[in-house]
């Protein structure tokens, strides 16, 4: 473990500044418990970006994550650039910085808390325990392949090509075992292969990659089951591999099994201990500025990256147990409290965070 690190923080659009203001108390925190110290570069990426860069992805952002030891993300996006071409949407620049950065592994915890079950629009009994991870490939497939409109017989075309290659296929099969091998050592494949040729190369490689983990136990499922299962019987699942567009789809379906996507935090690896990390929810236009976002899940994101990008285990157990403190005395943010006139701001969340904090790391 170094004594100090570089952090990148994004805040983005939206509520990200107000979420990554929280994130930033706690690891400052962190450093005051630990003696370790942080050093905060901030960038900007994009609908902020596009209005004053003129690109959802400047290069002095890329610059700055790259320097890093490990990047904060906030959230990107909101009406005021939907109607934007392609190249001058916020979502490109989130796109690019994955791409620019190698992070081709999109790691998503679903976890259900005890005291959130009710949250939940699922019945108790069907989402009490759950505890999965998505792996989603976040460099491939329909979302980088190439783009075209044409004209044929005076009809508008378009085309987005899905191409994997094996390479790009094996690495995230390895991300997913060696994640399943620390869990459960359950791995599900998730593809279209009844359907897709990428999907049938999906699951060849996956079978091949298997024979180096006889430990773990690999399954394969079709995404349009999957998608069912997921909220038929979530607790089947202990890791979830899939690609791309689907790991899109399915990971947020996962995240509203535990009733509050505001929980959610998220990893995107690539080789290496460098990392980017950010909540699954959006920008959350609607509540911007009003100090009412749940900082939670960037919180619980500063936890993933503590544990992945700066070996501090210690650490990234006190926040998560902080949090889990915290929703045990009942303190909660609009999005997940049941009494809203009983809902806490942003900040307030945040202070009873850190206050636990303290007592977790002296633990
Ligand atoms: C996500 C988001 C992004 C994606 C969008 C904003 C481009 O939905 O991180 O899941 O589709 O990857
Ligand atoms: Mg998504």
């Amino acid at each position: 473990m170094k004594n100090s690190y570089q952090i990148a923080v994004l805040p983005g659009d939206g509520i990200g500044p107000e979420i990554l203001d929280a994130a930033v108390k706690v690891l400052d925190r962190v450093a005051e418990l630990t003696g370790v110290s942080f050093r905060y570069v901030y960038g900007r990426i994009g609908g902020c970006a596009i209005d004053e860069d003129g690109t959802p992805l400047p290069d002095e952002t890329l610059r700055i994550a790259k320097e890093s030891d490990a990047v904060l993300l906030g959230a990107v996006g909101g009406p005021k650039w939907d109607q934007n071409p392609g190249h001058l949407r916020p979502e490109t620049g989130l796109l690019g910085i994955r791409k620019g950065l190698g992070l081709f592994a999109n790691l998503r915890p679903a976890t259900m808390h005890p005291s959130l079950v009710e949250a939940s629009s699922l019945k108790p009994e069907v989402v009490a325990g759950v505890d999965l991870i998505v792996v989603r490939e976040l460099t491939g497939g329909i979302y980088f392949g190439e783009k075209k409109r044409y004209t044929v017989d005076g009809r508008e075309v378009a085309e987005d090509q899905l191409i994997y290659n094996e390479a790009e296929i094996e690495r995230i099969m390895r991300v997913s075992f060696e994640i399943a091998r620390k869990r459960n050592k359950r791995l599900c494949s998730v593809d279209k292969a009844n359907v897709l040729e990428s999907s049938r190369l999906w699951r060849s490689v996956a079978e091949r990659v298997a024979n180096d983990y006889p430990d773990v136990e690999l399954t394969h499922m079709l995404v349009d089951a999957c998608a069912m299962q997921l909220v038929r019987a979530p607790k089947q699942f202990d890791v979830i591999v899939t690609e791309n567009m689907f790991g899109d789809i399915l990971s947020d379906e996962a995240a509203m099994l535990t009733g509050s996507i505001g929980m959610l935090a998220s990893a995107s690896l690539g080789e290496g201990s460098f990392g980017l990390y950010e909540p699954v929810h959006g920008s959350a236009p609607d509540i911007a500025g009003k100090g009412v976002a749940n900082p939670l899940a960037t919180i619980l994101s500063v936890a993933l990256m503590l544990r992945h990008s700066l070996a501090m285990d210690q650490a990234a157990d006190a926040v998560e147990r902080a949090v889990w403190a915290v929703l045990a005395a009942g303190h909660r943010t609009a999005d997940i409290a049941a009494d809203k006139s009983r809902a806490i701001g942003t900040e307030q969340m945040t202070a009873y965070v850190l206050e636990e904090l303290a007592k977790q790391l002296e633990n």
